[in-house]
């Protein structure tokens, strides 16, 4: 296997990949290094554009389902589906999130709260749950048996928490708390655990509109020490990274990819 494909014979499982966001851009960097893919996500028509894109670039299996992550039996569903296909799920990102729209968390209601957890907490873990037994036995892939990435949010990390979308903020410090927590949990199968925690990109769930992001900053009081709002591919590049075998011995971490955004936050 040449270092160029070092995802040949492994395959990932991306949840939230019908839409033109992280998803769908990991999907493609993983594509490009030899990986299977597992398509994941609610839109069916997002997922059909997924897998026809992809298919036109690269010469890999991609298998798509559609299924609501926040629901365990669709998840364990779905798991049965892959391995009808698959050997193996070698990468698997929890990337599926919603934002539930803009509410301080004392003054949302029980609706948002549910669905903001539903997906963004009790989505990932569904995943986790219905998947790692398998990782723990991918012995083929010594020295690391299986990867895990966590699709969080600065709005999770401690200088980010953000009250303009409070549920949205404690889903995603669930979430870094969970990778953590994983980590410890898989460390000794060989498993990594990981988050990313991205602060303004452009993809749908900001309906790809710079000025509702320039907004969002503004009405935050927040200056990008480096000012440009994120492009989706370089999220796409820091879990390439985090699957490839230089990232081994990275377990835990919360990788902040934000052009220094939380550091800039000093007023609430
Ligand atoms: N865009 C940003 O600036 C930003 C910043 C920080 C974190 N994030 C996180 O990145 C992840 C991807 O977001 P994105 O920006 O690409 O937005 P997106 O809206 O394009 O992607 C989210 C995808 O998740 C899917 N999804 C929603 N509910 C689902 C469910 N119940 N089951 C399966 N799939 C479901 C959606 O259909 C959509 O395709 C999310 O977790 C989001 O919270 C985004």
């Amino acid at each position: 296997m040449s270092e160029q494909k070092f995802l040949e014979g492994k395959v990932a499982l991306i949840t939230g990949a019908g839409s033109d966001g992280f998803g769908r851009r990991m999907a493609k960097a993983f594509a490009s290094k030899g990986s299977d893919l597992v398509l994941n996500d609610i839109n069916e028509e997002g997922l059909k554009e997924s897998k026809k894109i992809i298919q036109q670039q690269y010469n890999v299996k991609i298998k798509t389902i559609k299924a609501d992550i926040s629901d365990s039996g669709q998840v364990k569903n779905m798991a049965k589906e892959v391995f009808d296909t698959f050997d193996n799920i070698f990468l698997l990102i929890n990337n599926a999130g919603i934002d539930g729209g803009l509410y301080s968390s004392l003054k949302a209601k029980e609706k948002v709260y549910d669905s903001v957890m539903g997906v963004n907490l009790k989505g990932a873990w569904n995943v986790t749950k219905s998947f790692f037994r398998n990782m723990k036995r991918q012995r083929q892939f010594k020295p690391v048996r299986g990867k895990i990435i966590n699709i969080a949010s600065c709005a999770g990390t401690q200088n980010g928490l953000n009250p303009l979308i409070g549920i949205y903020s404690a889903s995603k410090a669930g979430l870094i708390a969970f990778t953590k927590l994983w980590a410890l949990e898989l460390g000794s199968s060989d498993i990594t655990v990981n988050a990313i925690s991205p602060g303004v990109f452009l993809t749908p769930i900001y309906n790809n509109d710079p000025k509702l992001i320039r907004q969002f900053l503004d009405s935050r009081n927040v200056k990008l020490p480096i000012d440009k709002i994120g492009d989706p591919d370089w999220v796409a590049d820091i879990a390439l990274f985090l699957a490839s075998p230089q990232a081994n011995y990275i377990t835990g971490q919360n990788i902040i990819l934000d052009g220094g955004m939380t550091i800039s936050i000093n007023k609430f």
